[in-house]
C-alpha cells in the first residue's frame, strides 16, 4: 500500500511536470502539446484499472502479437511512442532511437524501461529545466549547447532555443520526459503485444559483422575466469539522490597491501589487506569540492607520480562546478610523510576543462612510460556532438592530452612535451596526443610493449577499442566505430584510424577498458588485453597482430556494474563493481584459446 501511495505521488508529480507547465511555457513550446491526454489520459487511476503490477505481470508471463505491438507503438492517436521514439537509427526525436532496444534489454528491463521511465534514465537523455529571467520554465532533452544559447526538445518534439542572456537557472532533472502511465488505456494484451515488438527491434545478424574488428559471435572459454571479492565488506556512501557509485582502485606503489578506492563523489578509502581481514580508513574526503550530480560525473580516477616514492605527489581527475559551469580540473596532490593518507597541504591545479553540456568527460589519466600524464577527455555532449567539439584542434575536449607537470612553461602550470605533434601548430592545441574520441572511459599502457590501449564509449551503436598512436585521428564524430556517423565536421584529406575491436548492443552498451594481462607468465592470458562492459557485465580477452583483431573471446562475467578495472604491480587484475564491491580475477583454471576469425 505504502508503494502504491508512493507511485501515485510520483505519478501525479510527473503529470504537474509534464501538462501543468506555465501557460507561456506550453504557448512557446508549442501548442500541440503531448497527445497523450487527448485519447487516453493518463490519470492517476488508469482507465481499466490496471495496475503497473498488472501489466508487468502479464507481460512477463504471456506471449504478444508483435504484428500488432508495432500497430500500437506507431499509432499515434492511441499511444504516443512514435512521438518521441524513432525506430531506424535517426535519433533525432526527443527521445532515444529505439533500433536495437530489444539487444540492448532483456524483457524485464524492457518493462521497467516503459512503466517506470525515470527509475533508469539513458544517459545523454535526461531531461534538462531552464528558467529564463522572465519567469518562463522550459523542460526537454539538451540538443545543442554553445557560448551562446541552447536548444531543448520538448516532449511535443518541438526544438526550443533560449540564448544564454535570457537564462537565469538551469538544472537537470530526475524526472524522465517520457511520461509515466504512457501504457494507461491498454489492456493487458495489447501492452504484452506492445512489450512483445519492442523484444523484436534488434540489429540484424547480417550488419552485426561489417568488419573485420566487429565479429558477429564473441564465443566464451570453456572455463570463465572467476571473479572472487577481494574485500570482504561493501564501500558505500548513504545513498543520495542520484545513484552513484565506486569509480577506481589502485594499488599505492611500493606498498602490495594498500589499495586507494575512489568513490564518485568525492571519497577516496584506504583498504589495508592485513593477516586476518583487512583495515579500511578515509585517505581523502573531497566530497563538499566534487561535483556530482548527474550524469557520469565526479571523481572519476587518480594517477601516482613516476617517482611518487621520492616526491608522493599524485593526481586526482574530477568535476567542479564554478561560476555556473561543470568543469573537468586535474589537482596535483601530495602524500603524508608516513604515506598512509593525505599531506593536506593545498592542491595545485594544473588543468581546468569547461564542459559544454557536462556528459562525456571521460574518465582516466595515467603515466606514460615517457613520464608524461595522459590525460583523456570527453566531447562534454551534447548527443551527436553537434559541434564537433572531438574533430576540432582547438578544443581539448574529445582528445587524448599529453603534458609535463614536472616543468611550467608560458604561464601554464605545466609544459608541452617537444614531441607533442601539434607543438608548433598555431591552429590546435599543443596539449593534444591523439583526437576522435567521444567518452573514452579507461585507457592504459601494456607494461611490456608500451602500447597505449584506449577504450571510447559509442553512442547509439558501437562500443570500441583502439590502441592510439601519436597524433591520429581516430573518427568521433565521422565515425562511429566503424560506421560512418557524419559527415557535417569531415575534413578533406582527413586520415582515421580504425578501432582494433569493436561491438555492437547485442554485447553491451558501454565499454570500460582494462589492461594487458601482465601477471603469470606461464598463463594463457599473459599479454591478453581485457576489457569489459558495463551494463552487460560481460569480460572480453582480446588480441592483435598490428592492430588487427586476431581473436577476442568472453572470457567471464562480473555480478555488478562492471565500472572500472585495477592492476596491481604483481599484474593481478581488479574489477571494481560501481554498486560497492571489488573483486580480483582469478585465472588459474581457466585457459585463454584464441579462435581464428574469418
Ligand atoms: C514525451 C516523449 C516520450 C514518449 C511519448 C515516450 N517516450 Fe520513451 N523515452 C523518452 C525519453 C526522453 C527517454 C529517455 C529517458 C529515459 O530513459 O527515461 C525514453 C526512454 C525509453 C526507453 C528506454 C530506451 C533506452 O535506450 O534506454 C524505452 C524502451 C521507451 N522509452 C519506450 C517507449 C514506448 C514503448 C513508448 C510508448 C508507449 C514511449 N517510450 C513513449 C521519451 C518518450
Amino acid at each position: 500500500m505504502l508503494g502504491k501511495i508512493f507511485t501515485l505521488a510520483i505519478q501525479l508529480k510527473t503529470l504537474i511536470r509534464h501538462f501543468l507547465l506555465p501557460s507561456l511555457t506550453l504557448a512557446f513550446l508549442g501548442s500541440a502539446g503531448l497527445r497523450i491526454p487527448a485519447q487516453a489520459p493518463p490519470t492517476a487511476v488508469p482507465a481499466g484499472g490496471f495496475s503497473q503490477e498488472d501489466y508487468r505481470k502479464h507481460a512477463l508471463t504471456r506471449e504478444g502479437d508483435v504484428a500488432r505491438g508495432a500497430r500500437l507503438f506507431a499509432d499515434e492517436q492511441k499511444l504516443a511512442c512514435s512521438k518521441c521514439h524513432s525506430i531506424d537509427g535517426r535519433a533525432s526525436k526527443a527521445g532515444p532511437d529505439l533500433f536495437a532496444v530489444g539487444d540492448k534489454f532483456g524483457r524485464r528491463d524492457l518493462v521497467e524501461a516503459v512503466l517506470v521511465p525515470s527509475a533508469t534514465i539513458s544517459p545523454g537523455y535526461g531531461t534538462f529545466i531552464v528558467e529564463t529571467k522572465s519567469g518562463a520554465e522550459y523542460q526537454g532533452i539538451l540538443k545543442q549547447a554553445t557560448d551562446a544559447g541552447l536548444q531543448l526538445m520538448g516532449a511535443d518534439g518541438k526544438l526550443v532555443s533560449i540564448a544564454t542572456a535570457d537564462i537565469r537557472e538551469k538544472r537537470g532533472s530526475t524526472i524522465s520526459l517520457m511520461p509515466e502511465c504512457v501504457q494507461a488505456g491498454l489492456s493487458l494484451q495489447e501492452f504484452t503485444d506492445l512489450t512483445e515488438y519492442l523484444a523484436t527491434l534488434r540489429q540484424p545478424e547480417s550488419t552485426l559483422a561489417s568488419n573485420h574488428g566487429m565479429p558477429v559471435l564473441i564465443p566464451s572459454i570453456a572455463k570463465p575466469v572467476t571473479a572472487r571479492p577481494f574485500f570482504s565488506q561493501e564501500l558505500k556512501l548513504p545513498s543520495s539522490r542520484v545513484q552513484t557509485g565506486l569509480t577506481a582502485l589502485h594499488q599505492v606503489p611500493g606498498f602490495s597491501n594498500v589499495f586507494l578506492v575512489l568513490h564518485q563523489k568525492g571519497m577516496i578509502w584506504r583498504m589495508e589487506k592485513t593477516s586476518t581481514g583487512e583495515d579500511k580508513a578515509t585517505f581523502a574526503d573531497l566530497t563538499g569540492e566534487v561535483f556530482s550530480e548527474r550524469g557520469p560525473n565526479g571523481l572519476l580516477d587518480m594517477a601516482f607520480h613516476p617517482k611518487f616514492h621520492e616526491n608522493r605527489k599524485y593526481y586526482l581527475k574530477y568535476q567542479v562546478f564554478e561560476s555556473g559551469r561543470v568543469a573537468t580540473v586535474i589537482v596535483e596532490k601530495q602524500f603524508a610523510a608516513d604515506f598512509k593518507g593525505d599531506s593536506g597541504q593545498p592542491p595545485r591545479r594544473v588543468l581546468k576543462i569547461e564542459s559544454v553540456a557536462e556528459d562525456h568527460s571521460g574518465g582516466c589519466l595515467q603515466f606514460g612510460p615517457d613520464g608524461f600524464l595522459y590525460i583523456v577527455m570527453g566531447d562534454t555532449g551534447p548527443h551527436n556532438d553537434p559541434n564537433g567539439h572531438a574533430q576540432n584542434l582547438q578544443l581539448l575536449l574529445g582528445k587524448l592530452l599529453r603534458i609535463d607537470v614536472d616543468r611550467t612553461e608560458d604561464g601554464r602550470p605545466y609544459a608541452i612535451p617537444a614531441d607533442n605533434p601539434f607543438r608548433s601548430r598555431v591552429d590546435a592545441r599543443p596539449e593534444i596526443w591523439a583526437y576522435g574520441f567521444r567518452n573514452p572511459w579507461r585507457f592504459s599502457f601494456d607494461r611490456v610493449t608500451g602500447d597505449l590501449w584506449l577504450a571510447d564509449v559509442g553512442q547509439d551503436r558501437e562500443e570500441e577499442v583502439a590502441i592510439v598512436h601519436r597524433g591520429e585521428n581516430h573518427g568521433w564524430n565521422v565515425y562511429e566505430g566503424y560506421e560512418p556517423f557524419s559527415n557535417q565536421y569531415r575534413k578533406e584529406g582527413q586520415k582515421f584510424t580504425p578501432p582494433v575491436f569493436a561491438y555492437k548492443r547485442k554485447h553491451g552498451n558501454s565499454i570500460t577498458g582494462g589492461f594487458v594481462y601482465r601477471g603469470d607468465k606461464q598463463s594463457t592470458f599473459y599479454g591478453v588485453y581485457l576489457c569489459g562492459d558495463y551494463t552487460s557485465k560481460r569480460i572480453f580477452g582480446v588480441t592483435q597482430e598490428n592492430g588487427t583483431l586476431k581473436s577476442v573471446r568472453q572470457i567471464g562475467t562480473v555480478p555488478l556494474g562492471l565500472v572500472s578495472f585495477g592492476a596491481d604491480e604483481a599484474g593481478n587484475i581488479y574489477v571494481i563493481g560501481y554498486e560497492g564491491m571489488i573483486y580480483r580475477l582469478d585465472f588459474s583454471e581457466s585457459r585463454f584459446d584464441e579462435v581464428k576469425l574469418d
